[in-house]
């Protein structure tokens, strides 16, 4: 890194991708369907994540059961989370009910005011999607740090699980709780092994098996974390651009940017031996495909992502949103 690109880097650390609007009617509130939630319901201060166990009608006891170990999983995960020192809005987790009386697991979350990195890191410029890059890595690699001890977890890093705000890089997705580690009644810690370690919602229909265990390795191991996120920052950073433009996508100023980004802070967190393999892996004809294929998907999913922005801040705005994101 030259001087003068190190202070640029500097300079835009400050705004992080911010994104910022004026806010009118706090009292506003958007509710949608998300995931697996059956409802996220948006205000200006907070959101309300709700999961409801079973069916909609669900009031026998096996669903109160299994929606009450599902709560102390998800409260286990997000304070082994806080213990890593891993920046997320404050939650509040509770078991309830639903309108119809079925069990429901509800999470209180703090709302960041921002855009999830799926929409701020595509509109910003190569030097500042490398510190962009650097922030949630480097959130990241406290999750990595886990996955070498006792008790390690996995995270989703696919980039709509981040929001930058305020110089920091917070992780918004905890649902499912990805632990790779069970608590035994008599208080004893076990690793789970590999093919053991929950990947998807468990009330959804099992993947492929293939697919399990590539999501088992990009959640919970060092190597898989390090791939999966260097394959979204590349994706993610080239979203609005043609990756064939310059002949080869790591042409473009974007894609080096997230692969310096992504390099330097796995060097700096004291994770440079995995440095080698990663760039072995991102030049292999693996990882190019890997980048391809979340490119495409990145793209398909800017658009809806972008706009649900739009329509948040045009809740809490009287202005358009638009003018002011693409003012930056
Ligand atoms: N704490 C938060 N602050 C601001 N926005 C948030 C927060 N948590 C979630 N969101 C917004 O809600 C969306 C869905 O949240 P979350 O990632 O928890 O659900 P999900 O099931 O993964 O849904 P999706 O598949 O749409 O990502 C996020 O992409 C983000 O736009
Ligand atoms: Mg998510």
């Amino acid at each position: 890194m030259t001087p003068e690109s190190s202070s640029k880097k500097q300079s835009v650390s400050a705004t992080l991708g911010q994104l910022e609007f004026p806010v009118l009617d706090r009292s506003a509130r958007l509710v949608l369907q998300s995931g697996l939630y059956s409802r996220l319901s948006i205000s200006q201060d907070e959101i309300v994540k709700t999961i409801v166990v079973g069916d909609a009608s669900a009031r026998e006891g096996g669903a109160h059961d299994e929606a009450h170990m599902r709560t102390v999983s998800l409260v286990r995960y997000q304070r082994r989370l806080e213990s890593l020192g891993v920046c997320m809005p404050k939650t509040r987790i509770e078991e309830s009910l639903s309108e119809l009386g079925a069990p429901t697991i509800e999470m209180v979350v703090e709302r960041i005011p921002n855009a999830t990195a799926l929409v701020t890191l595509p509109l910003a410029a190569a030097g500042d999607q490398y510190q962009f890059v650097a922030c949630i890595t480097r959130e990241m690699t406290k999750v990595i740090h886990s996955q070498y001890g006792e008790m390690p977890v996995g995270y989703d890093s696919g980039f709509d699980n981040f929001i930058l705000y305020g110089g920091c890089c917070y992780l918004i997705d905890i649902y499912p709780p990805r632990l790779g580690y069970l608590v035994r009644d008599d208080g004893c810690i076990e690793r789970l092994p590999p093919e053991r370690l929950l990947v998807n919602y468990p009330e959804v229909a099992p993947l492929p098996p293939g697919k399990i265990a590539e999501l088992q390795r990009c959640y919970y191991t060092p190597e898989g974390t390090a791939e999966h996120i260097a394959v979204w920052a590349i994706a993610t950073a080239c979203a609005r651009q043609d990756l064939d433009a310059h002949g080869h996508w790591w042409r473009l100023e974007s894609a080096q940017s997230a692969t310096e980004a992504v390099y330097d802070t796995l060097r700096h967190e004291g994770f440079a031996r995995s440095v080698d393999p990663l760039h072995s892996f991102l030049s292999s004809v693996r990882g190019t495909q890997a980048v391809r294929h979340r490119h495409a998907r990145v793209q398909s999913r800017f658009a809806p992502a972008f706009f649900q922005w739009e329509s948040i801040c045009n809740l809490f705005s009287p202005q358009p949103a638009k003018d002011h994101v693409w003012a930056r």
